[in-house]
């Protein structure tokens, strides 16, 4: 591997500067990704398409000097294998056809069929190959609860997946039996993925902050441990990162997984005190975890001058925990905004680069 500082910081090794690489860095800020999308005719046929999803991944790295690729893939292609029949309709976001209204369909759901995922997995040799090891590439599944807010509210929600939360309180047996049908699924999707040559592997938990704190623990953050678990079990040379959006109070439950490399966390937490709540919930046996995040992705809508006092003032608040910059990869705190400027995205990632180049230099 060329660059390895994205998986030298996963596994608490010093780096010359703080890794960086973007939630959604291929994406519709970037208008070679629109015109790649135009050919393909929709999000899924690219997505299906391994020459053409490869095509993509790449696309951010040929423009900036980002430390990780990930893989150009949705988190409700399992959901789709399960056979709930997945659309983005333009402008309005994700809908199934078949979502997960009755008591039956649940019943009735089966695991996802890892032979109708195979464009996944051809994705990931394909991109593997294009990348000769310049980089490493990042693997990833939405986690359990995560999914069941889209299976069963049938799309996005603009009311908290109500619908979705209403079922877990109305029927937690029902809803427990959603959970581990995903939680099989996705250990076979990923097992799949490492399979294909995956470096390493996210598990996204957009919705788990919506949870009350014992329901998180209960029906967001069991799963995921399971799944780590048996993952690590069987590849623990590859590390793992869990991101729960507005998980930031909860860290010192996530500390608490064993088998974690690292916590992604979104801009509502300060770096530096993420950092500190960490240090003082690990046991000394445990290994050091390593923080992801954590800029506001609107902040990229803003002018360079802003990015870069974000930007340095993010990386100085880390700092001033940890002294040497270790354990930490930039990123945002969410996925880009399709409004943002490319150039913008520019300034960001070359003051990270710079500024902690500086201060670990500095520190030496
Ligand atoms: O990070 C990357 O560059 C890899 C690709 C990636 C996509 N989606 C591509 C995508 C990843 C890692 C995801 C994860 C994903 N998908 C999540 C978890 C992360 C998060 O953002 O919270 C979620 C919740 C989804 C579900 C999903 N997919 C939604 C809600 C939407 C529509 C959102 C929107 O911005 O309109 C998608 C579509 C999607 N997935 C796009 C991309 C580039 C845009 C679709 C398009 O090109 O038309």
């Amino acid at each position: 591997m060329l660059n390895t500082s994205f998986l030298d910081a996963l596994n608490g090794k010093p780096t010359a500067h703080t890794p960086i690489w973007l939630m959604r860095q291929a994406g519709r800020y970037l208008p070679e990704y629109l015109k790649t999308r135009q050919t393909a005719g929709s999000f899924m046929s690219l997505a299906q398409n391994p020459a053409l999803a490869t095509e993509v991944t790449l696309q951010p790295l040929d423009r900036y000097n980002l430390d990780a690729a990930i893989l150009f893939s949705d988190i409700l292609t399992i959901p789709d294998a399960m056979g709930l029949g997945l659309s983005f309709e333009q402008g309005e976001g994700p809908k199934f056809s078949h979502p997960l209204k009755t008591e039956e369909s649940i019943i009735n759901l089966n695991n996802a069929d890892m032979h109708k995922l195979q464009y996944v997995f051809d994705a990931v040799s394909s991109i593997k190959k294009a990348l000769n090891n310049r980089l490493p590439l990042i693997g990833f599944s939405g986690s359990p609860f995560t999914l069941a807010c889209y299976m069963t509210e049938g799309g996005g929600s603009r009311n908290n997946f109500e619908f979705t939360r209403l079922l877990m309180y109305k029927r937690p047996d029902l809803f427990h039996r959603l959970l581990a049908i995903n939680t099989n699924s996705i250990i076979d999707y990923l097992e799949q993925q490492i399979l294909a040559g995956i470096d390493a592997f996210m598990l996204f938990d957009t919705w788990g902050g919506l949870l009350a704190e014992q329901n998180y623990l209960d029906f967001s953050l069991k799963y995921m441990e399971h799944i780590i678990n048996v993952l690590k079990l069987k590849y623990p040379h590859i590390p793992c990162i869990v991101f729960t959006k507005g998980g930031g109070v909860w860290l010192p439950h996530l500390a608490k997984l064993h088998n974690i490399n690292a916590i992604g966390v979104d801009w509502t937490i300060d770096i530096g005190r993420a950092r500190q709540i960490l240090n003082e919930n690990t046991d000394s046996k445990q290994k050091y975890i390593t923080l992801q995040g954590n800029l506001d992705p609107l902040i990229l809508l803003s002018t360079p001058e802003q990015i870069e006092l974000s930007a340095i003032s993010m990386l100085n608040n880390y700092y001033k925990v940890n002294n040497n910059l270790t354990s930490y990869i930039a990123n945002l705190g969410h996925g880009i905004s399709q409004y943002t400027n490319p150039e913008h995205v520019e300034v960001y990632i070359n003051t990270i680069k710079n500024i902690s180049g500086k201060l670990i230099s500095s520190h030496k």
